[in-house]
């Protein structure tokens, strides 16, 4: 064994410690077969679902496990809206902006919630406790305009209710 494979395998290893162990399984099958840079977006799929974002740590460990060029992994990454680079808040907001809602005012109830969070669509609040997103449709169009949090459907929304329902969120953390 020469100096550089010894780097390579110091790397190898360190990169390993960035990942849990069914996801190292999982690039370890990838590895044996005959295309595993095509298993790129499966891999960032698993770590994002372990860690619920990806981090720079875990991009670079998957770029060097699937000797894939880091740039490459990192555009892959950015280029997906489905994958996140920062992590995600305690409540995940997302406002139905589907035909159904957008005619009842769905746009002005987004705009509040942009407001009093300060933040933007894919963007997380800085005490990091909301993250707000869109949606098409969530499935409940005769109850537009629809807010789902933490996976609760919220009814008729009016902008005017947007803090209280926040608030609501802000006291169930309180009391944990
Ligand atoms: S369009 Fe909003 S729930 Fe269908």
């Amino acid at each position: 064994m020469d100096i550089s494979t010894n780097n390579l395998n110091e790397v190898l290893e360190e990169s390993r410690k960035a990942l849990p162990a069914e996801i190292l399984a999982y690039i370890d099958t990838v590895m044996k077969g005959s295309e595993p840079h095509s298993q790129l977006i499966s891999v960032l799929h698993k770590v994002q679902g372990h860690f619920g974002y990806l981090a720079r740590e875990q991009l670079d460990a998957v770029a060097q496990l699937l000797r894939v060029p880091q740039a490459k992994v990192t555009g892959v990454a950015t280029f997906y809206h489905f994958f996140r680079l920062k992590p995600r808040g305690r409540f995940m907001i997302n406002v139905c902006l589907g035909t159904a809602c957008y005619v009842k005012g769905a746009d002005l109830v987004a705009q509040r919630f942009k407001e009093e969070l300060g933040i933007d669509f894919g963007e997380t609040s800085g005490d990091g406790m909301f993250s707000l997103e869109s949606s098409r449709c969530l499935g409940t169009c005769g109850l537009a305009p629809v807010v789902m949090i933490d996976g609760e459907v919220h009814p008729k929304v009016k902008p005017e209710r947007v803090p209280a329902l926040l608030e609501k969120y802000r006291a169930r953390v309180r009391e944990d």
